[in-house]
């Protein structure tokens, strides 16, 4: 499996820095992607990337991930909110996932309290803008070394 992470962002995460921006930020996809790569590299690991509006692209990539990545950072967006489909996918898989929201989901309305998800992850961040990622990224790190060394 080795030291690589799979990166995975869900519907309209495309339009980072463009949409609602005073929700969301103003950094984009690429922003994120560069700067969960800087701390794969600066940990030596590698990272894989993936952004879809389609949830089955989703489950094919959570698939593909299972027996190459050492763990996934996921915002599903809308999806989080609806799809036992995804959680059923994160529930096939061997890696730890940590679900990320860029925004604080339990500010907002009430049908973005509940994740389908959550229950079948290692963690959730929300609220830290795009800093989540890096977040996601370190916790992972931190645990697949510190699970190494068991
Ligand atoms: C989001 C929160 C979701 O409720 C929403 O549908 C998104 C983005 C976030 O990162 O804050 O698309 O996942």
């Amino acid at each position: 499996m080795g030291k690589r992470l799979l990166l995975l962002n869900g519907p309209n995460l495309n339009m980072l820095g463009q949409r609602e921006p005073e929700t969301y930020g103003s950094a984009t996809l690429k922003d994120v992607v560069d700067m969960v790569k800087e701390v794969c590299e600066q940990h030596g690991y590698e990272l894989d990337y993936f952004q879809s509006n389609h949830e089955g692209d989703l489950i094919d990539r959570l698939q593909k991930a299972n027996n190459e990545a050492a763990g996934i950072i996921f915002n599903p967006a809308a999806y989080t909110h609806t799809s036992i489909a995804l959680r059923d996918a994160i529930a096939a898989i061997n890696p730890p996932v940590v679900e990320v929201h860029i925004s604080n989901v339990h500010k907002r309305e009430e049908f973005r309290h509940h994740s389908m998800l959550a229950p079948v992850c290692l963690s959730q961040i929300v609220g830290f803008g795009v800093d989540g990622y890096w977040l996601a990224a370190m916790g992972l790190i931190q645990k697949i070394e510190s699970e190494g060394r068991m």
